[in-house]
């Protein structure tokens, strides 16, 4: 669905539209697992994403089309409901974080080209990109940090106990830049990404995961036991970012291998960050791509949230004349891979893939070239 079909759509449905919202996906270079430990992580905006054309209307309650499957649903404002199912989960939990503002009643067309359970963020997109459109249409005039926060309360909400990577790249990414992103401060900076001919390619393992029903809550929770049993030696630690490698000998003392196998995960990988940041500011991209595939070892072997579908395609990144590295993108347990390339694969090099993939596993994966965007786009809609 692209933004002139969804435009149509509401047209014909609604008539003429009054606001407008882009929200984007987003990739993340390095720094997996690591958000929820106060850590570093380093994403960035990508062009696909989902968009939202909406009206302001006098009734208390949200008219929507699902346009690219066609659903409708009436969600009465500030109403309970037990028999909201997919996307209106979230459409639920936006409007619990935001019941102390006034919520206007609206018309809204949503879609776009996000595929769902992938790993690129969609239940994010959806969640953001529905609190900037009831933010401009109510006039709220929210900063993006309260954006990001409202969006991370809608989110766990909904049973996920995510860090905050996702809303505050949506909210905050910048064309041909990464972010930086502290998550004990909740600051950034900007990395300039000059790939000179490089390109980051996700590919999809079109197994889907939803995180609610995969391990995702309970690495946040054996993250925290990790850290109490840490704080009986080092009692000023508030957080599992401000160990360092120094410290895993007596810290293997305290643990069972399991937990210990999930702190040297983060120290290690938060320690990649900032060589990818070095990596990239001084284009040694061979660098960049051996730190990838470092990052999958570690969260397949040591933070266990790979699959089979997943090591296939990071193996690939690490043995493919035309990959410099790859590793699994997001929570894990399926949805994509993120690589760097020297130059963009050729379509015979993609048929030779996609046939190896589909001989390994019956099913084919997906292709998806991405470049650093901007972050989520909100106006008046123009006609
Ligand atoms: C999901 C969460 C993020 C982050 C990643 C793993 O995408 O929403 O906050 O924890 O998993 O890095």
């Amino acid at each position: 669905m692209t933004r002139t079909d969804i435009l149509h759509i509401f047209q014909k449905e609604f008539g003429p539209s009054e606001f407008l919202v882009f929200a984007p996906g987003r990739a993340n270079i390095i720094g997996e697992h690591t958000d929820y430990n106060d850590g570093y992580v380093l994403p960035f905006a990508i062009g696909q994403g989902v968009w939202f054309v909406a009206r302001k209307t006098a009734e208390p309650r949200l008219d929507i089309i699902a346009s690219n499957t066609g659903e409708r649903a009436v969600m009465e404002l500030n109403g309970e409901s037990m028999t909201d199912f997919g996307w209106q989960k979230f459409f639920r939990q936006v409007l619990v974080a935001c019941q102390q503002l006034p919520v206007p009643g609206l018309q809204l067309v949503f879609g776009g080209d996000l595929p769902i359970g992938a790993g690129i963020s969609s239940s994010s997109a959806i969640t953001c990109g529905l609190i900037e459109t009831l933010n401009l249409a109510a006039g709220w005039q929210l900063n993006s940090g309260e954006m990001v926060s409202t969006a991370v309360i809608a989110e766990t909400g909904y049973g996920v106990r995510g860090g905050i990577m996702d809303q505050y790249t949506i909210f905050n990414a910048k064309q041909n830049q990464a972010i930086l992103l502290d998550c004990r401060s909740n600051t950034h900076d900007f990395v300039p990404l000059e790939l000179g001919g490089h390109q980051f390619l996700l590919i999809n393992t079109n197994v889907k995961h939803n995180l609610i029903h995969t391990d995702y809550n309970n690495r946040r929770a054996e993250c925290e036991r990790a850290l109490t049993s840490i704080k009986s030696l080092y009692p000023n630690v508030v957080s599992l970012r401000e160990l360092d490698q120094n410290m895993l000998p007596q810290i293997k003392d305290l643990l069972d291998k399991t937990l210990y196998n999930r702190v040297a995960f983060v120290i290690e990988e938060n320690q990649r960050v900032l060589q990818a940041v070095e990596a990239l500011t001084s284009q040694n991209f061979d660098l960049l791509g051996q730190l990838l595939n470092q990052s999958h070892k570690g969260l397949s072997d040591l933070y266990n949230v790979s699959c089979q579908e997943l090591d296939w395609l990071a193996e690939l990144a690490e043995n493919h004349p035309g990959f410099l590295g790859g590793r699994m993108m997001g929570g894990g347990f399926g949805g994509c891979t993120i690589n760097i390339l020297h130059q963009p694969l050729s379509q015979e090099e993609t048929e030779l893939i996609t046939r190896d993939y589909i001989r390994e596993f019956g099913f084919a994966p997906t292709f998806i070239p991405i470049v650093p965007e901007n972050g989520i786009i909100a106006r008046l809609t123009e006609d």
